[in-house]
């Protein structure tokens, strides 16, 4: 598969055949993320691969925070519990769980806020693009995989219950596996380029 058309076909699979990747299988696929664009040639991207027996500890612990946050908006309890229930079951559900994080060590520090604003600004881009190549190898592996922002919202509580460095700020999630067996491509809609465009002359 070429480029064009692995970013043509790449999708967001959220359904998955039994089964997590290999260990050789993971670090060929993470080998590829740190590949990304970084600034300053900082390397801003950490990994932590979930076991299956950590899923539930880690669900729990980001519900609860979620539930809190929920509690703020008066969401009520029924609705909460609803909410949590589906969460807990797409972080159990995931044959791989990877989770994407920043290490805030890594990035340079300046005596200005705004500095380093920028500089975490700069960290986020970054790791989108390491995810991005992520998603592009497992399509062109012909495996299922998609994003799972939760983490973001739990950044802490992530770390206090995954037990990896402090200064690691969990970010977003991929969850991985193989398609499953009457897996169909979803269709892709024709995206009209002169809306998202301006040609400044
Ligand atoms: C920053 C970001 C956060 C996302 N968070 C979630 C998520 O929490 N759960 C989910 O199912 N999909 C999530 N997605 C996937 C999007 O829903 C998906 O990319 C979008 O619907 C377009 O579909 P496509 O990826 O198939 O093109 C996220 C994507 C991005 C880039």
């Amino acid at each position: 598969m070429n480029i064009e058309e692995c970013i043509k076909t790449r999708r967001s699979i959220r359904q998955f055949e039994s089964g997590s990747l290999s260990e050789q299988e993971i670090k060929d696929i993470l080998s590829l993320a740190v590949l990304a664009p970084a600034p300053h040639h900082t390397k801003p991207w950490r990994f932590v691969v979930v076991s299956e027996e950590k899923r539930s500890k880690f669900a729990d612990a980001m519900g609860a925070k979620w539930r809190l946050d929920l509690l703020k908006d008066d969401i009520e309890e029924d609705t909460i519990a609803k909410l949590l229930l589906k969460s807990k079951e797409k972080i159990i559900a995931a044959p791989t769980l990877i989770i994407g994080c920043i290490d805030k060590a890594s990035l340079r520090h300046y005596d200005d806020a705004s500095k380093d604003n920028y500089e975490m600004i700069m960290s986020h881009h970054s790791f989108g693009a390491a995810l991005q190549n992520i998603l592009l190898v497992a399509n062109q592996r012909n495996l299922a995989a998609y994003w799972i922002s939760s983490p973001l919202y739990a950044s802490q509580e992530s770390q206090e219950v995954l037990n990896y460095p402090i200064a690691w700020k969990a970010v977003a999630a991929i969850a991985l596996g193989r398609h499953k067996n009457n897996f169909e491509p979803p269709k892709r809609q024709q995206v009209p380029i002169n809306e998202y465009l301006h040609w400044a002359s």
